[in-house]
């Protein structure tokens, strides 16, 4: 058994792994019986679609089953149980736990009570390593990742995609452009982390100034839900904006990737562009969550 937790924990060799199987899926080389008899959890302490609804579609095309709890307003968690003994009670009923959670390291701590794997869907500004799987897997449908120039822009310091995708990127020798509103750039120590990792981070203030030098660009979304209160949140909102003038003179081969859900940083007039790449990114979230549930689930 193992868990997913965080890109740290993975070698190079094993997240290539991963993609090849994705790849198989995605081709539906697979037992539509391979899963059957066996139950998935999903713990969402925050909201979702793509995620879930994909973790769920990728379980049902395998012929194994989902159970949820809908509504953690109406579960034990509002007469105070734990998240340890939720994560002990609900183990004991399925094969594996994809969680998402408010709190960073929830998932890790999960992990530790959970007598089946856990996969992390999200821990608060953490970590969100199946996303960053399908972004990898997206990148490579269209080229090799390796030494990639890739611009990352938005809430680098709150976006927990973000941070993930960069540990990722740093095991392909791919070169790191960030571009952050005021306050929300990539955190020291995940700067310091990358460096180490022998990555290449270069920080721009305004995209115009990369954007034709990229081969991938990452948007992501101001991750309002951590703002401590709503002024700041409005100080830094509409601070960028991806739009079709903005493209020209990129280079051909340009990718534009986005986590989704968008809330404005990408102008619905840049969908119909050959860069634009997100809704197949989020398509991609089946086959690769698909290979995830198949090497997890034993
Ligand atoms: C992301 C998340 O939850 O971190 N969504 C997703 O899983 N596709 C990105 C976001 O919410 O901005």
């Amino acid at each position: 058994m193992y868990h997913i937790i965080s890109i740290r924990d993975f070698e190079r060799r094993e997240l290539d792994y991963m993609l090849d199987k994705a790849e198989e899926f995605d081709g539906r080389a697979c037992d539509p019986r391979a899963l059957e008899g066996k139950l998935l959890a999903l713990l969402f302490f925050e909201p979702s679609t793509r995620t879930r609804m994909s973790f769920e579609a990728a379980m049902a095309r395998l012929g194994g089953r989902s159970i949820s709890m809908d509504n953690v307003e109406a579960s034990s968690v509002v007469k105070g149980e734990t998240l340890a003994d939720t994560i002990r009670v609900v183990s004991g009923y399925v094969d594996a736990i994809v969680l998402r959670h408010p709190k960073e390291g929830a998932a890790r701590m999960a992990s530790e009570f959970s007598g089946v794997p856990v996969i992390n869907a999200g821990d608060g500004a953490g970590q969100h390593p199946s996303q960053t799987l399908l972004d990898l897997y997206t990148i490579r449908q269209s080229m090799p990742i390796d030494g990639i120039d890739l611009g990352l822009l938005g809430d680098l310091r709150y976006g927990r995609t973000a941070h993930s995708l960069a540990y990722a990127l740093s095991l392909y020798g791919a070169k790191l452009h960030v571009i952050a509103p005021n306050g929300l750039e990539l955190p020291a120590g995940i700067v310091s982390e990358l460096d180490e990792r022998g990555m290449e981070v270069v920080e721009y203030e305004d995209v115009n100034d990369i954007i034709r030098e990229i081969d991938v660009l990452y948007v992501t979304r101001i991750q309002r839900e951590r703002f401590p209160d709503t002024a700041s949140y409005f100080k830094v909102a509409s601070s960028y904006r991806i739009t079709p003038d903005l493209l020209a003179d990129v280079r051909q081969h340009l990718i534009i990737l986005h986590p989704l859900p968008r809330a404005g940083e990408i102008d619905p007039g840049v969908d119909r562009l050959p860069y634009a790449r997100y809704f197949e990114q989020s398509r991609n979230g089946v086959p690769v969550r698909m290979a995830l549930l198949h090497e997890v689930i034993r």
